[in-house]
């Protein structure tokens, strides 16, 4: 069975109260959840981690295909516009990075229109809420049929 890692960057433990505004009122358990039905139905394993540091992440990716990943879903919350350690790990790994965010960051303010992992990344899904990750698993699979 391929496996895939599923990375919920920083905060993003705090969904459900955080913000309900922009990002629902459902939480991290709720997404969890969610993917983790998706995944039995495309045969997929998951492991999922909310990791808050950034070097946390560097190193999960670092190891992500010496661990037996396939591809990596990952959400890197404010991460996301400024981390070029992220950005070089993600670079460096050689399986598939999915970039999602629950929120558009396209429609947000300006300091969120900049996705420094986007250009390294296979793809990016942002603004269908929780479906993104599922989108997003969604297209994790794809890849990996078409191998
Ligand atoms: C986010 C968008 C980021 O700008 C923000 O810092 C987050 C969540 C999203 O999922 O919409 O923490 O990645």
């Amino acid at each position: 069975m391929q496996k895939v890692l599923v990375i919920h960057g920083p905060n993003l433990d705090l969904l459900g109260e955080r913000e309900v505004d922009v990002y629902g009122k459902f939480t991290l358990d709720d997404i969890n959840s969610s993917l983790l039905k998706l995944s039995k139905e495309l045969n997929l394993e998951l492991e999922i981690v909310q990791l808050a540091g950034e070097g946390d992440i560097v190193k999960k990716v670092g190891s992500a295909k010496k661990d037996g990943f396939s591809a990596i879903l990952m959400n890197p919350g404010a991460y996301t516009h400024y981390s070029i350690a992220i950005r070089d790990a993600v670079s460096a790994v050689s399986i598939p990075t999915i970039e999602v965010h629950l929120s558009n960051i396209y429609a947000r303010e300006e300091f969120r229109h900049t996705s420094v992992i986007a250009a390294v990344a296979k793809g990016q899904v942002s603004g269908f809420g929780m479906n993104s990750y599922l989108l997003g698993l969604r297209a994790a699979f794809g890849l990996m049929a078409n191998k």
